[in-house]
């Protein structure tokens, strides 16, 4: 049996306790150590079911490994978590079938795309619902065309990627992401490369899927989105999480003076 354990139903020696809220993500003293150097420095952080949470600070404080340790794209070395229901331990080896399911669960964008540059924009949407999710090509094909006119890419569909901005192929690697149906997605840093202008077009894109209720796991450096849109703030720095709570709070007013210059050397 699959050791997946519900939110809010398991308590005992684990070191990550639950109360009545749902959370989508919950971390406790996640650990991580490259060659000696420990990036993750027992980082517990719990995100609710439907929440935005946005991760922010100076590059090399770990946030992206962080991020890839929710899905396991990094085997922490220490600590546990519950990630969409579902109970993932340090030390413990998890079988294919319990990394599939995660995989699915948990969508991620990255900040360079990730497209196959061979298939058009639609197979690229296509491909992952017939090998994950099993679907008839016609059905993919038919889920693939609503989903890129949620992104606003209908007419592109036919398109490959090389030929469409980095706005839109970001879109699009977000539409491949939702056409699993996770219950999570992790962002990170999904507008840095590129322009303002095409950033903000991905911007919108992205509070439409928190408006749908997705929980997301953001790292970002646009502030106005972790301000406006997102819920919570997280400011990580030297493999820790110096400082968190509501964005606006976080921001006006932090209370680490390490927090204070990051914002200003972001906002400068
Ligand atoms: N696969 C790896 N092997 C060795 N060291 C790594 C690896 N991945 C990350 N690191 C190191 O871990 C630290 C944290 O890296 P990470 O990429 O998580 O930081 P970050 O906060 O995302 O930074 P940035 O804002 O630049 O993206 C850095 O010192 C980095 O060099
Ligand atoms: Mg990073």
């Amino acid at each position: 049996m699959a050791d997946t354990v519900p939110p809010g139903r398991y308590s005992g020696k684990r070191d990550i306790r639950t109360d009545a809220v749902n959370y989508a993500i919950e971390l406790g003293a996640i650990e991580k150590t490259f060659a000696g150097h420990q990036v993750l420095k027992k980082v517990s952080l719990r995100v609710k079911q439907g929440e935005v949470c946005s991760i922010i600070g100076p590059s090399g404080a770990g946030k992206s490994t962080l991020l890839r340790c929710v899905n396991l794209l990094e085997q922490p070395d220490g600590g546990n978590m519950v990630v969409a229901g579902q109970y993932l331990a340090a030390g413990r080896s998890h079988p294919r079938r319990e990394l599939l399911q995660l995989r699915r669960n948990v969508g991620m964008v990255f900040q360079s795309f990730n497209l196959f540059p061979h298939l058009t924009v639609l197979e690229n949407i296509v491909l992952p619902q017939r090998r994950v999710l099993k679907l008839s090509a016609e059905e993919a094909r038919e889920r693939g065309a609503e989903l890129l006119k949620r992104v606003g890419l209908a007419e592109k569909a036919d398109a490959y990627p090389a030929k469409i901005s980095g706005g839109q192929q970001q879109r699009v690697a977000i539409a491949r992401a939702l056409a699993l149906e996770p219950k999570v997605m992790l962002f990170d840093e999904p507008t840095s490369a590129l322009d303002p202008e095409l950033a903000q077009e991905v911007l919108a894109v992205m509070k439409e899927v928190a408006a749908s209720g997705m929980t997301m796991l953001v790292v970002t450096h646009e502030m106005g989105f972790a301000r406006t849109i997102g819920d919570h703030l997280v400011v990580m720095e030297d493999g820790a999480i110096i400082e968190q709570g509501v964005p606006e709070e976080v921001m006006t007013n932090p209370s680490e003076e390490r927090t204070r210059k990051f914002l200003s050397a972001v906002n400068r």
